[in-house]
């Protein structure tokens, strides 16, 4: 196994040539709206004397690449590789080995990171929710040639496929998790990440959009979890992982986002009651809580609006946005046996953002 297969693998099993595999039909692959995220009573405190110090770094970039050498060290320490040269043990309750994972909203942003993540755990079956179907099986394709990427495994060794459906729609969602149970015949872990965010004060925002962003936001996280659950408490237990936002607990300033807001913090709630009624049946449901991430939809955002992305950095105790890949340990973590005493809880990834 080489050094650079170790660098970027969380925990991929080694293929295995006599791998029972289930049949798997011809949707599986084999081989806008956002901006988001108080104290903001303290902005100017932080306007007016003190930057923090990767703020200014990095302040006008948009690629994403951090310019804090302290953050590319410890990315270089995550390597799996002891001083020697040899492989460490690996906690096995993080491996997503032989567990039937499905993300909503899985096509782009960070659904999609959250799906690779799996797969560099060790996730072998996938089922990737988005509106456009075709989406979701291109993404489901390019996430199986980067697994297969100095990697054991190939393309046949992966049953990810893409799905098309409407969070906001029950039925929609329904009948989505009828094709996944058709082909895996089980689901373990599950991600409610599809989501939409707009910036309307409260008197322009017109009600259908706003009754839209709730429908997806809420009622399909709220869709998604309900399905997952039937399905779940009769095979024994499964991981609902709903994606909140660090908005559910603050208020983000300057963009005016109020039904979101409240719509993340409902998220966040309604991930706590689903824990109570099942946490007895083997269902665990937890919330995780991005702060200011660069997607592909933030950068596009920000790449017109420099002054933004430097405002939401000064209010980021580290002083930079979240690359996508900063989630992937607590939704892998969320998601596996890691968790498996938890429940109920709200894990915050946003860079110390709700801490000031
Ligand atoms: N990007 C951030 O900074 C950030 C911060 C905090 C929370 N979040 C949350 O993370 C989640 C993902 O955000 P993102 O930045 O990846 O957004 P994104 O716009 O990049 O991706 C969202 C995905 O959801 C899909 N989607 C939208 N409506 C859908 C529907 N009705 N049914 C099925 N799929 C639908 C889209 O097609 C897209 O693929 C959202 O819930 C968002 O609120 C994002």
């Amino acid at each position: 196994m080489t050094s650079r297969l170790l660098t970027r693998t969380l925990q991929r099993p080694i293929a295995s040539s006599s791998r029972a595999r289930l049949s798997s039909p011809s949707p599986v692959s084999r081989i806008a709206s956002t901006s988001y995220a108080s104290p903001r009573h303290l902005q100017a405190r932080f306007n007016s004397s003190f930057t923090f110090p990767s703020a200014t770094a990095d302040s006008t970039s948009t690629s994403g690449a951090s310019s804090d050498p302290a953050f590319e060290e410890s990315s270089s320490h995550a390597t799996g590789l002891t001083a020697n040269g040899k492989t460490p043990k690996a906690l096995a309750a993080f491996s997503m080995a032989n567990k039937v994972c499905m993300v909503t909203g899985g096509a782009r942003g960070l659904g999609y990171e959250f799906c690779k993540a799996f797969l560099d755990s060790g996730c072998t079956d996938l089922a990737i929710l988005d509106l456009k179907e075709d989406e979701a099986q291109a993404a489901a394709e390019e996430l199986i040639k980067a697994a297969c990427v100095d990697s054991d495994f190939n393309p046949n060794d992966y049953r990810v496929m893409g799905v098309g459906c409407d969070v906001s729609s029950e039925l929609s969602v329904h009948l989505a998790y009828r094709r996944v149970m058709d082909t895996y015949g089980r689901v373990d872990s599950v991600i409610a990440s599809a989501g939409i965010v707009e910036n309307y004060s409260a008197f322009d925002y017109p009600f259908d959009r706003i009754k839209r962003l709730y429908d997806i936001n809420v009622h399909g996280a709220f869709f998604t979890a309900r399905e997952a659950a039937r399905h779940m408490i009769p095979q024994g237990g499964g991981s609902i992982v709903l994606v909140s936002s660090m908005s559910a607990n603050i208020v983000n300033i300057p963009q005016p986002q109020t039904p979101y807001n409240a719509a993340k913090a409902a998220v966040k709630h309604m991930a706590a009651s689903l824990a109570v009624e099942w946490a007895k049946k083997g269902v665990r449901v937890n919330c995780l809580s991005p702060g200011y991430m660069l997607t592909k939809l933030t950068r596009t955002i920000l790449a017109h609006d420099t002054e933004l992305k430097r405002t939401w950095e000064s209010l980021t105790p580290m002083g930079r946005m979240g690359e996508p890949e900063d989630l992937a340990g607590a939704i892998v973590f969320l998601a596996s046996d890691a968790s498996r005493f938890m429940t109920g809880s709200e894990i915050r990834v946003d860079g110390g953002y709700c801490i000031i």
